[in-house]
């Protein structure tokens, strides 16, 4: 199980210092949003350019704005490993994913919880990853949407015949409980924040998810 702890519960005042606590996770999950797709406004390609120095971790940068297009050839310039952006905010999605993939980074699709697996399915061979919201996105610290179980399930019978190295993402009321549902679904990836951040020992709190 790849742990990819989100960077939006982390402490901004001292990010480095933050990122330092999980450093044994691979991956590092970056929210970007713009307060248009999203009821809220977190971050730009600048933060991740100022991070970027500080680890070698897999920067997983999920964007939750409209019309990305626009932002990620920034974000890859930045520093950002893998790009997921939302189907829901894209009408030319080959074109999108041709995008990133000329960039040289890795491609996801993510579905809000309202938006069916079949509205990707049909993407799936040609992408990394799908990402579930589990949650509203917009904020950390919900409770996860039991559902999205059935949804993980869905995807994962999909990777058989479509794309057997496409990796699960689930993200959103993430801890030491829903882990394993999502697990027991076919999930491979795990993004917490608020479980992860929200406490005097980060580390542990990611051993306890694996
Ligand atoms: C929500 C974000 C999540 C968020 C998860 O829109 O996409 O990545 O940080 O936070 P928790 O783990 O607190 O639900
Ligand atoms: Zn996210």
């Amino acid at each position: 199980m790849i742990i990819a702890p989100s960077i939006l519960s982390a402490d901004f005042g001292k990010l480095a210092e933050s990122v330092a606590l999980v450093k044994d996770a691979k991956w590092l999950h970056v929210d970007v949003m713009d307060g248009h797709f999203v009821p809220n406004i977190s971050i730009g390609p600048i933060v991740v350019k100022g991070l970027r120095p500080y680890t070698t971790q897999v920067l997983d940068t999920h964007l939750m704005i409209s019309e990305p297009g626009k932002y990620i050839p920034q974000f890859v310039e930045a520093g950002s490993d893998r790009i997921t952006f939302h189907i829901e905010t894209v009408e030319d999605v080959p074109g999108i994913i041709k995008m990133i993939r000329k960039l040289g980074a890795k491609v996801g699709i993510s579905i809000k919880p309202a938006t069916p697996v079949s509205d990707i399915a049909k993407w799936i061979p040609f992408i990394d990853q799908v990402l579930v919201m589990s949650v509203e996105p917009g904020f950390g610290g919900q409770e996860f949407m039991m559902n999205s179980s059935l949804k993980i399930m869905e995807i994962s019978e999909l990777r058989e015949s479509l794309n057997k190295d496409l990796l699960i993402v689930v993200d959103g009321g993430i801890n030491n409980i829903t882990a394993k549902f999502c697990k027991e679904a076919g999930a491979d990836v795990l993004v917490a924040g608020s479980y992860i951040f929200n406490s005097d020992n980060p580390k542990q709190k990611m051993d306890s998810l694996r």
